[in-house]
């Protein structure tokens, strides 16, 4: 049987591309950011996974989005009148925020922001941008600080490019 434990992942990352401290910084920073911005004011954080979560996808396998989004759990709470950031890992064709910004606007927030850790502009196939970015980073599959693969690798405190061969291998 594999051995998934974090020593046997981190031969599979061909490159650590944020590390744990860097992280650690910029999360500071994008939360001191949005408390000055959002001072006094009640938030909803949104994030894809309560706070309050929902649960969308758009992956048809575990790489290559299918462009069909399909909620899998919708929130709890109503957010009409109330300021809305949504908590996104990563952005990558767009599809999945785009599709849900224009899903979440419909039921009338006061404000709708999206917060992605990490943004990968290259890869856009539509007009979405985040209104808070941890890190622009290039066209690489990259797993870590919550980011999996095939449900693997999530527990990595960095984040770095999966190698190839761990994909071109199945
Ligand atoms: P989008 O609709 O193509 O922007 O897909 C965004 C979703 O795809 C993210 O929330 C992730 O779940 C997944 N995703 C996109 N790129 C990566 C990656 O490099 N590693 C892991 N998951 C990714
Ligand atoms: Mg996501």
């Amino acid at each position: 049987m594999k051995n998934w434990g974090t020593e046997f992942m981190n031969k599979d990352i061909a490159e650590v591309l944020i590390t744990e401290e860097q992280i650690r910084q910029r999360v500071k920073e994008l939360g001191e950011q949005i408390s000055r911005e959002y001072a006094g004011k009640e938030v909803v954080l949104l994030c894809h996974l309560k706070m309050d979560f929902m649960s969308i996808s758009s992956y048809g396998d575990a790489q290559k989005t299918s462009g069909i989004v399909r909620i899998n759990k919708d929130m709890d709470s109503s957010i009409t009148g109330k300021h809305v950031i949504i908590a996104e890992d990563i952005m990558d064709s767009g599809l999945t925020l785009s599709y849900l910004t224009r899903l979440l606007s419909e039921r009338q927030p006061a404000s709708l922001r999206v917060c992605a850790l990490l943004d990968k502009p290259e890869r856009r196939e539509c007009e979405i941008t985040p209104d808070y970015c941890g890190f622009t980073i290039p066209n690489k599959f990259v797993v870590g600080y919550g980011l999996d693969y095939k449900g693997y690798y999530r527990n990595l405190p960095y984040v770095g490019v999966l190698d190839p061969k761990v994909y071109e291998q199945q």
